[in-house]
């Protein structure tokens, strides 16, 4: 499918965006090994969260509209075939750390996107807890007991940080994770409530293992800030842009986004925060107005906003002035190579846009005009090149528009209406 989008005269509303994917991942894996039935609201209805929530039928468990039957940390059955995570990541690396802590072996494919990620990075810790764990695909599990692991990672990875975290429920031992940067804490905050006992320290996490049982944790999901920044830049750029945006997460590890474009001069006010479960939450709204200036971000900031980096690129090309965005070489082995699928989009819409190995620089100001872009399959590129898509003048045309279905499935139908409110 392609995606027209015209440069919108106005953009007004409100907005409910889906449920945080992030947490709707780790309330299904977490909940499968509970100790009972728990029931998760506001679950997010994204194409990978459904290859989550299909890879743990298929090892037994049953779930069923947000209840999940918890199986126990014991009870997993071995699947009759290899476990299919779609384009998820999320599921197949933090599937591969919890079935790396099982007496069956497992097999984990995903599509032409996912099967191309790098997985050595969560094989690796996975073998010094003595697992059995091999890439391309990924096949884990079957050698058991593990041992825990101090683990000093590479990379600042939240999926990987996670599935160390659940092989650690497996493991004997003070099962460790140290981050060269933040990220985001989830798996951390379910775990604790759910009775694991966990330290949590600026840059590192410890899980004491194996543990003996995890609460059942019912819980309403929060609606997801990573959804929530598309049109926290369209609204914030556009001339007399305004959208409010319910309920959104504001965990401060996913929050950056909020910081670096208030510093960009974009103005966002949270108000109502509150805590809903172990996530704080709050009713967001956007307005454009303020006195733009150029963005600078690197690798400090650049793990916890990994997600919103091609949005905020297209930020920068209506900011004044040169921004840069670097120390996110992640960003190219995500589902696709964000760097250049963000460059290209740009570029053939006149943006001003340098590829560099780690991010772009961006000379701003001058606007774009409508193009035929490529979103290559990837959700975040194509959403974000809808944002320039409104942000411009004339009609952009997005090539592979229905991936959007992998993370944000109502995204076209929230387009349409917050251009013709
Ligand atoms: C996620 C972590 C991030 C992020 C992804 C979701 C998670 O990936 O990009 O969309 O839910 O843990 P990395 O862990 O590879 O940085």
């Amino acid at each position: 499918m392609q995606a027209t989008v015209r440069g919108a005269r106005r953009l007004e509303g409100e907005i409910h965006v889906p449920g945080d994917k992030s947490i709707s991942h780790r309330a299904l894996i977490l909940n499968a090994v509970a100790d009972g039935p728990a029931t998760v609201s506001g679950l997010s209805g994204a194409a990978d969260v459904a290859s989550t929530a299909s890879c743990l039928r298929a090892l037994g468990v049953q779930i069923e509209e947000g209840r999940v039957e918890g199986r126990g940390l014991h009870g997993l059955q071995p699947a009759s075939g290899p476990l299919d995570c779609g384009n998820s990541g999320t599921t197949m690396r933090l599937l591969g750390g919890l079935l790396a802590g099982q007496p069956f072996a497992s097999t984990l494919l995903g599509d032409a996107s996912l099967s191309k990620r790098p997985m050595e990075r969560l094989a690796a810790p996975l073998r010094l807890m003595g697992a059995h764990a091999e890439c391309a695909p990924l096949r884990v599990g079957g050698a058991v007991p593990l041992r825990a692991v101090d683990y000093p990672s590479p990379v600042a990875s939240a999926q990987v940080k996670s599935a160390v975290l659940l092989a650690g429920l497996y493991a004997e031992g003070t099962t460790r994770v140290t981050e060269p940067a933040v990220s985001r804490d989830h798996s951390e905050r379910m775990l604790r409530a759910m009775g694991a006992t966990i330290r949590i320290e600026p840059g590192s996490v410890s899980l004491e293992g194996p543990a003996a049982r995890l609460r059942p944790l019912s819980l309403t999901v929060p609606r997801d800030i990573s959804a929530t920044s598309f049109w926290l830049v369209a609204a914030g750029l556009a001339e007399g842009g305004r959208i409010r945006l319910p309920a959104v997460g504001v965990n401060p590890t996913r929050t950056a986004i909020i910081d670096v474009l208030a510093r960009a001069g974009v103005t966002i006010n949270l108000s109502a925060t509150r805590p809903v479960g172990e996530e704080p939450v709050a009713d967001l709204e956007v307005a454009a107005g303020g006195e733009l200036r150029p963005l600078e971000v690197g690798a400090a900031e650049a793990a916890e906003l990994i997600d919103e980096l091609p949005v905020l690129a297209v930020a920068a090309v209506f900011l004044p002035g040169v921004s840069r965005i670097t120390g996110a070489s992640e960003l190219r082995v995500k589902e696709s190579d964000r760097i250049a699928a963000m460059a290209e989009g740009l570029g053939r819409m006149g943006g001003r846009v340098t590829e560099l190995p780690d991010g772009w620089e961006i000379r701003g100001g001058g606007g774009l005009e409508g193009a035929r872009v490529r979103s290559g399959g990837d959700h975040r590129v194509a959403m974000a090149l809808a944002v320039a898509g409104l942000l411009a003048q004339g009609e952009t045309e997005i090539e592979e528009a229905e991936c959007v279905a992998v993370s944000y499935p109502g995204f076209w139908d929230d387009l349409e209406l917050v251009c013709s409110a």
